[in-house]
């Protein structure tokens, strides 16, 4: 299978082909996605959470996610591979965005880098593209502004917000993003949203007529425990799955049935 590109990204909106989205952090799991054929890999800052253990993304560095996109990209074969800005890589001004978006391309071999913004990083999403960056948006629910939204809240229920996030979807395409990312928002107006951009819609907790979908790996294979969300769907309990494999090695050890002679040299 070739890597997946932006123009496939394209070519499947325009195809009506849905497009498969998960995060990964590591080289095992990212592994595994690529293996299991899902289209685009990102390392999301949500590793701040599901791998670093911190209560929000805010914590997360431009070099902690250069050192895991790194580990991401020696594992993929066919995925695209998507780096996430993390806080204060780009909020801080447009050079800022480009050279830390530039780094996600050149240090750790990223195809593309996702922002989150409306409005605000149009500006931010121009020079990165101008510069041969592409940039998936990320609108609806930004983690990144949980003290704003006053926590992990939906957004575009009333009729002003929703016409806003309409908006911010048109800024975002226009400014040159070639896909956006809408999290937490009515199905209704993803698919507004969805039917009115020329660029993919790639959904979570948005309902089932973006263009495509994303999870948390950690949220899909039951190894984040502290909250779910609504919209995840777990398809294994690997939680589980680990702590008995590793009860059943500390009682082998304990009884001395492990190491037998069968782990043992001669
Ligand atoms: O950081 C992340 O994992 C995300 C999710 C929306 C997939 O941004």
């Amino acid at each position: 299978m070739p890597e997946f590109t932006i123009q496939d990204f394209l070519k499947r909106k325009k195809e009506s082909k849905k497009i498969s989205m998960l995060t990964a952090y590591d080289f095992p799991f990212a592994h595994i996605a690529d293996d299991a054929g899902i289209d685009v890999i990102l390392v999301g800052d949500s590793l701040g959470m599901v791998v670093q253990g911190h209560d929000n993304t805010l914590p997360v560095t431009m070099d902690e996610m250069i050192y895991h996109s790194k580990m991401v990209r020696r594992a993929v074969k066919n995925a695209m591979v998507i780096g996430d800005m993390p806080f204060m890589s780009y909020q801080t001004g447009v050079y800022d965005a480009v050279h830390n978006a530039g780094r996600f391309l050149k240090e750790a071999g990223m195809t593309a880098v996702k922002m989150e913004g409306g409005a605000e990083v149009a500006d931010h999403i121009r020079a990165m593209t101008r510069s041969d960056i592409p940039v998936m948006a990320h609108i609806g629910l930004t983690p990144q502004s949980i003290h704003r939204m006053g926590g992990y809240k939906v957004q575009g229920k009333t009729d002003e917000s929703a016409r806003k996030l309409l908006e911010e979807a048109h800024i975002v395409e226009e400014a040159g993003a070639f896909s956006v990312l809408l999290e937490a928002i009515p199905m209704n107006l993803a698919k507004k949203i969805t039917e009115e951009l020329s660029i993919p819609t790639i959904g979570i907790g948005a309902g089932p007529f973006c263009d495509g979908q994303v999870l948390v790996l950690h949220d899909v294979i039951g190894l984040f425990e502290r909250f779910t969300p609504k919209f995840v769907k777990k398809y294994a309990n690997l939680k589980d799955d680990a702590l008995r494999a590793i009860k059943n090695y500390k009682e082998e050890i304990e009884s001395g049935i492990f190491p037998s002679t069968e782990q043992s040299f001669k």
